[in-house]
């Protein structure tokens, strides 16, 4: 979910619920499949038993799976009670209940009681004000020598007009950086960067035309719910701006960094 799109209810401490609506089939909440987020952990060295921290975890997919195939163990932090819910009865499903556990809470100034292997924030960096703050935020909870993984939206050109930024869930052009930029960011906060896997028209069709399926599968069901107008203005303009616009113009990945 790019920035913007997950604006979170932090007064009472969960998501909106057009969220849990849009993405109520989804594992991943993020332009990624399954084979992207295995190659990321294959990708980066983790050891079992390593702890991982993940920051806006979501549905705990990235966790619950690393700790399957790699053994890791692991705390993830969200807002959303609903996907607390879906992570945890994730873990169960995979027979990790006991090395992954979920946590309610703001991520914003989260640190985690011991340091950790691996400290993540994988599509939420409005949580750290950007990716800079974010990064600066996971390195309070990292071991030294350990590794930071940011999920984040880049430019992949540059934006024709205001309503093509809006399409990309941006407000103004220099809320996401071109990859180029993104690079020359994180060499800058001192950190090299060590690995990438990135998003590609398909699987930012697997995350956006999946929302589009389970909004129209909810209006079905439920058409005189409060939030039925809403849900059938997303569902009449989402697809026409991914064509148009974020397929072409909106990049995603989840970038790995070890400090210098
Ligand atoms: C784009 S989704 C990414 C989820 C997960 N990292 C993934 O890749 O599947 C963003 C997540 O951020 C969570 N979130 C938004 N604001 C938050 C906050 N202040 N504290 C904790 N979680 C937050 C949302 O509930 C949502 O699960």
């Amino acid at each position: 979910m790019p920035r913007g799109a997950a604006a979170p209810n932090v007064a009472v401490l969960d998501l909106p619920r057009i969220f849990t609506i849009r993405e109520s089939s989804h594992r991943i909440l993020n332009p990624f499949t399954p084979e992207k987020l295995a190659t990321v952990g294959a990708a980066i060295g983790l050891r079992p038993g390593a702890a991982l921290l993940d920051l806006a975890c979501g549905k705990g997919e990235m966790l619950c799976t690393w700790a399957r195939d790699h053994g890791i163990t692991g705390t993830g932090v969200d807002i959303g009670t609903v996907f607390l819910a879906a992570a945890r009865d994730r873990a169960t499903e995979l027979g990790v209940a006991d090395r992954v556990r979920f946590v309610h809470g703001d991520a914003v100034g989260h640190v985690s009681e011991e340091p950790v292997d691996v400290a993540a924030c994988i599509g939420a960096t409005w949580i750290g004000g950007g990716v800079a703050g974010t990064v600066a935020l996971l390195e309070r909870s990292l071991r030294p020598g350990g590794t930071i993984l940011i999920g984040e939206p880049y430019w992949r050109a540059e934006p024709p007009s205001q309503e093509a930024i809006e399409a990309c869930h941006a407000n103004s052009r220099d809320d996401y950086a071109s990859l180029p930029g993104l690079v020359e960011l994180v060499h800058g906060l001192g950190y090299d960067l060590v690995e990438m896997v990135l998003a590609d028209g398909d699987s930012w069709d697997r995350y956006a035309a999946a929302q589009w399926f389970n909004m129209r599968t909810w209006l079905d069901a439920n058409p005189d719910d409060e939030l039925a107008d809403e849900v059938r203005a997303q569902l009449a303009s989402d697809p026409l701006r991914h064509a148009r616009y974020r397929r072409a113009l909106l990049g995603w990945g989840v970038f790995a960094l070890r400090k210098r």
